[in-house]
Formats: C-alpha cells, sequence, structure tokens
C-alpha cells in the first residue's frame, strides 16, 4: 500500500512561509543526484498491464543479472520538472507529453506501459512524497524520472517476461552551470543506434551512453558538449548529447526535423509553438553542418538544459563564434519557457498540471 508522505521531521527546516523544506544549500544545486525520500515503483508481467504501484522509501533495488534491462538493454527513460510557484504551488510541465512518449519508447522495445493517467498519477504521487525536495522558487527544480524497464530474469535474446515502471526525482539547478556553450561538431561517432528505423527517436537507455567517449575527448579539449551528426550522409545536424538544437538565421529559426532518428523534445516543441506565436518563422528541416558555420545564433532544448545558446561551435578546424547573452532571441523564448513553467507567465496553453 503506498506509504504516508515524510511528515515535517527529520531534516526538514521551516521557511519565512512556514513551509517544511529539506535542509540542504539551496543556493548550490547543479544536475547531480540528491536523493530523496520516496521513490514509485509499479510492477506487470509481460501479459498483463501495469494496474497498481505504491511509494517505497528511495533506495537500492533487487534486480535479477539476467534480467532483460541489464543483458540487453531493454528500457527507456524520461524526464520532467516540478517547479514551486512563487505563491507556494507546485507546478508540472506537460507530463501527458512524456507518457505519450513513453508509450511510443515502449512499444518500440516491446515492453509494456503505463497509461497515461497511470503515470500522470504516479508522477503527482512522487512528487507530493518528495515535496520538501522542490527548491524554493528562483533556486531550481525537482527533476523527475520516470524508467520503465525489463525486470524480468532471461537468457536468451527475447522480451524480458517482466517489467518495472519505477519514477524517482532529485533537486536540480542548472545543467550547463550557467554558461552557455562551445560545442564541437563530432564528425567521427555517432549518437544512437542510428539511421532511420532505429532507435534515435526514443528515449532509450541505450541512446545515452554511446555518447560518452566523444563528450569525454571534446570535454578533454575544452568543450563543452558535442553536436552529433545524421549517419546517413555525415553532413546535417541532429542533437547534441543530452538535447535538441536550433539555429536562426536573421527571424528564422530552424531546427532539424523529427523523422525517427533525433529525440522528440518536448521543450523543442515548446520553444517551436512559443517561437511561431512570437511571430518568428520556424521550420522544421534538415540542416547542414555549413549552415550551423554561418547562423547568427545556435541553440540547445531540452527539459535538464532548458535553453542554453551556444558560444561557438566547431566542426574539424573551423571554430565561429555566436552571441549570447540577455538579447538574444534564445534568452527571450527562455524566458517565457521558464515564465509559463513557474507560473510567472500566464499559461494560456494549458501546459502547466498544479501537482
Ligand atoms: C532530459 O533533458 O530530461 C534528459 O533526458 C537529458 C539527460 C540525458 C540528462
Amino acid at each position: 500500500p503506498p506509504m504516508a508522505p515524510p511528515s515535517a521531521s527529520g531534516n526538514c527546516k521551516d521557511n519565512a512561509a512556514g513551509e517544511n523544506y529539506a535542509d540542504i544549500n539551496w543556493d548550490g544545486l547543479g544536475f547531480s543526484l540528491v536523493s530523496t525520500d520516496y521513490m514509485y515503483v509499479m510492477k506487470c508481467a509481460k501479459v498483463d498491464k501495469f494496474s497498481q504501484g505504491s511509494l517505497i522509501p528511495y533506495g537500492n533495488m533487487e534486480i535479477s543479472p539476467s534480467a532483460g534491462i541489464l543483458n540487453y538493454g531493454q528500457g527507456i527513460f524520461e524526464g520532467l520538472k516540478a517547479y514551486r510557484t512563487e505563491d507556494g504551488h507546485i507546478l508540472l510541465f506537460r507530463p501527458e507529453e512524456n507518457a505519450k512518449r513513453m508509450k511510443i519508447g515502449a512499444e518500440r522495445l516491446c515492453m509494456p506501459s503505463p497509461s497515461v493517467d497511470q503515470f500522470i498519477t504516479a508522477v503527482k504521487q512522487t512528487v507530493v512524497a518528495n515535496k520538501r525536495w522542490v527548491p524554493p522558487p528562483g533556486k531550481g527544480s525537482l527533476y523527475i524520472r520516470p524508467l520503465l524497464m525489463g525486470t524480468g530474469a532471461l537468457l536468451g535474446l527475447a522480451p524480458a517476461p517482466e517489467y518495472t515502471f519505477l519514477i524517482y526525482c532529485s533537486p536540480v539547478g542548472s545543467y550547463h552551470q550557467g554558461s552557455s556553450l562551445n560545442i564541437k561538431v563530432e564528425d567521427r561517432l555517432y549518437r544512437a543506434i542510428s539511421g532511420h528505423g532505429g532507435t534515435g527517436g526514443i528515449k532509450s537507455i541505450t541512446n545515452y551512453a554511446p555518447v560518452y567517449s566523444a563528450t569525454a575527448e571534446a570535454k578533454a579539449n575544452g568543450f563543452t558538449d558535442v553536436l552529433f551528426l545524421d549517419s546517413a550522409t555525415g553532413k546535417n545536424i541532429e542533437e547534441a548529447s543530452s538535447c535538441n538544437v536550433f539555429v536562426v538565421k536573421s527571424d528564422a529559426i530552424s531546427t532539424p526535423v523529427i523523422d525517427g532518428t533525433i529525440l522528440p523534445g518536448i521543450t523543442r516543441k515548446s520553444i517551436i509553438d512559443i517561437a511561431t506565436d512570437l511571430g518568428y518563422q520556424v521550420m522544421e528541416r534538415n540542416i547542414s553542418v555549413d549552415e550551423v558555420l554561418g547562423a547568427d545564433e545556435v541553440f540547445c532544448t531540452g527539459t535538464a538544459v532548458v535553453v542554453n545558446s551556444a558560444a561557438s561551435v566547431t566542426y574539424k578546424d573551423k571554430r565561429v563564434e555566436y552571441k549570447t547573452g540577455p538579447e538574444t532571441l534564445s534568452q527571450k523564448l527562455r524566458k517565457t519557457l521558464v515564465g509559463i513553467q513557474t507560473g510567472c507567465i500566464e499559461d494560456t496553453k494549458g501546459w502547466t498540471v498544479e501537482v
């Protein structure tokens, strides 16, 4: 049965408004794991549907060495954030989009998935149980990480006999320590099990570790992130290690088209809508590296990174610098997006969901 949310004891302290917060340094948040109190777990057999989950204390879990996720990478994840508003509410941002994306990924990897309602209810329960970890307004957000994985044991290559849907969370601040990006275009390695019909378009866990070697090499050379190219031509940009990419030229904004090789980001989709509403022309299309090098502005979007500008992009031995700072279009878009997410700007689109 679901456990009661944490009481106002332990390492809580009262703020001026009398609300309970965990006793951590809220000014020091980056994007690293801060363990919280509870996680949500729901299991289901391959032949079944998910039905009943519960909150349990956050901690290690037992898993068979033969689990589908450990041996064959049968797993996907999601990421979304909860923000505390100035007047004390907690808002999720488009959680149904995460739920729907998880369903699509689950189908691709032959897994049962929670319904959209089950997903959203579980996310809300997780946030309520970990409420004291939602940062104060202006200090960050609670990053929520839903996982769906084959946890049943097997040996032959096949869908696992049992699945686990799990949600944990962590308070986070800025992903890139608040600085703009120096991006290296990777011309040797590709991001995901790539190409059309691959898994680049779902949030498969197997799409993420393959970025490590390119990212590590780039970081060792002073870059902040890597921009991957399409494996079919090696000419068009796809996405960075953890986020989608946009380029700005005059009043036109472009971002790579979603065709199964890049992640259909929820921040990406929201930024397209916000920019369109502001009167910009937004195009989803193939974008060559040459166009990136000729752009006025380049920026990244993602749940974790939010919206961040590129200070430079380097391709082979060519390095181009872009304008950054509060006057850029990307920062204008970021302000609108975060304003909606934090309840400071009226949400006319029904994107925010109160917990
Ligand atoms: C997110 O933005 O939610 C992500 O999944 C990025 C992650 C690789 C940190």
